[in-house]
């Protein structure tokens, strides 16, 4: 069977988003939106993903320095989604397999989706095969156009479509399989004829079913399969549906999370058997949390924060960069930044770490069994050894610690 490659558009410029930053880097749930999209292609069996950049390319590029099996593709110009695709026509044309298209806004994409687009494409033998969606608000998504007896004749751009085809529901979200060769025969003869003046993708299609090759689709997909990022309310309704899949996945794995709407977790967080979740907690980070837990209402955990087993973080707690031992317990009101705490601390209300001097970070190191009463400040750097008391309402300096 030939490679699987795919190909993901991220070279505009976000104008409906209103933004500096290239689109593709704005985050769901703790992640850039192109990280979902190369994840998916990756879990259903995607050997090779050219990306393509443009708008705001370094940034693009360094985010994703660590991805090493990314093949950058540079678009100059944007002149639509069909000329970028036309920018991977070196390294493409002559590849005799299929190749998938996927726009980088769209972060919701599973990799369900995507085996069954390639499944489909294999068993029909087809020329394309693309999804299609029915959405209750089709505004600015292209819409699927079909002929008497319900086949596909092409999709017609929001800004391009008459009234009638504007009441059209079912649209076009965007993710394609082709016939590699037959894919780059049509880009070569789109013209940019159209309100925007650029090159369609979608026009390509047009080409492939007039020349009378198989054009065939994955139909009705769900809605939030389909949903692209072209601007910031979509942005925070991603988010949503994202977040809730984080909370499912979690739950799956037998995570107590007492009140979903009011969490907001990492996508990247993890989290350990019978830990429970209490409302208003926020995760933000590639943070990990034990089993049995009990975090929140109202806690902070930011990135480095690590919570062992048994750990109970309350009210107004705040954790960054730091490590809690098994049995920790700050039911009150503290912050604890750039910390190892030992095994079965406890941390008394309002008791906090001082952790910068206008300067520089500094580190604490707690030890097992120490008491730390409430309102105490611990000035760091320091290092408080195993079994050692901290008064309530003390400020420890590291020279206050007898040895
Ligand atoms: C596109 C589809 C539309 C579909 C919708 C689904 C076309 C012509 N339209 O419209 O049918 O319903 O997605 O979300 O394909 N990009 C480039 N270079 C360019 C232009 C765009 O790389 O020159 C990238 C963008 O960064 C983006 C993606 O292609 O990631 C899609 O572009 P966008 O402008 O968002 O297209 P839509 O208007 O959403
Ligand atoms: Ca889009």
């Amino acid at each position: 069977m030939a490679e699987k490659v795919a190909i993901i558009l991220a070279a505009g410029v976000s104008s409906r988003m209103n933004t500096k930053l290239p689109k593709v880097l704005h985050e769901v749930c703790g992640r850039p939106m192109l990280a979902y999209v190369l994840d998916a292609c990756r879990k259903a069996g995607v050997e090779k993903t050219y990306v393509i950049v443009g708008y705001g390319k370094e940034q693009v590029i360094e985010r994703f320095s660590d991805d090493k099996n990314i093949i950058w593709i540079e678009q100059t110009e944007r002149k639509g989604t069909g000329h970028a695709v036309m920018c991977c026509k070196e390294h493409l044309a002559n590849f005799d397999g299929d190749t998938l298209i996927i726009c980088g806004d769209m972060p919701l994409i599973r990799s369900e989706i995507i085996e069954t687009l390639i499944e489909k494409h294999g068993q029909e033998s087809a020329a394309a095969t693309l999804a299609t969606a029915i959405l209750d608000d089709p505004k600015g998504y292209g819409r699927i156009i079909r002929d008497g007896y319900g086949n596909i004749q092409g999709i017609i751009e929001d800004g391009d479509c008459n009234p009638q085809q504007k009441n059209i529901k079912e649209v076009n979200p965007s993710y394609y399989c082709f016939k590699n060769k037959t894919l780059f025969e049509a880009l070569g003869k789109i013209t940019p004829n159209n309100v925007k003046n650029e090159y369609y993708l979608t026009d390509a299609l047009h080409l492939i079913i007039a020349a009378g090759h198989k054009v065939v689709a994955v139909t009705a997909v769900a809605a939030e399969d389909a949903i692209g990022v072209n601007n910031r309310q979509q942005l925070s309704e991603a988010g949503k549906i994202m977040q809730r899949r984080i909370q499912d996945r979690l739950m799956k794995s037998g995570v107590t999370i007492v009140d979903p709407p009011n969490t907001w977790i990492d996508a990247r967080a993890e989290i350990g058997q019978d830990t429970v979740i209490e409302p208003f907690t926020y995760i933000h980070g590639q943070i990990k949390i034990g089993s049995n837990c009990r975090v929140g209402p109202f806690a902070y955990l930011r990135e480095g924060a690590i919570l062992k087993d048994d750990v109970v973080l309350g009210v107004f707690t705040e954790v960054k960069n730091s490590t809690l031992g098994d049995g920790v317990r700050a039911r009150h009101h503290s912050f604890i930044g750039d910390a190892v705490i030992g095994k079965n601390v406890n941390i008394g209300a309002g008791a906090i770490t001082a952790n910068y001097d206008g300067k520089t970070i500094h580190k604490s190191q707690i030890g097992d069994n120490v008491y730390i009463g409430p309102g105490t400040i611990i000035v760091a750097p320091i290092e408080v050894p195993a079994g050692y008391n901290l008064k309530a309402g003390s400020v420890v300096n590291a020279s206050d610690i007898k040895k």
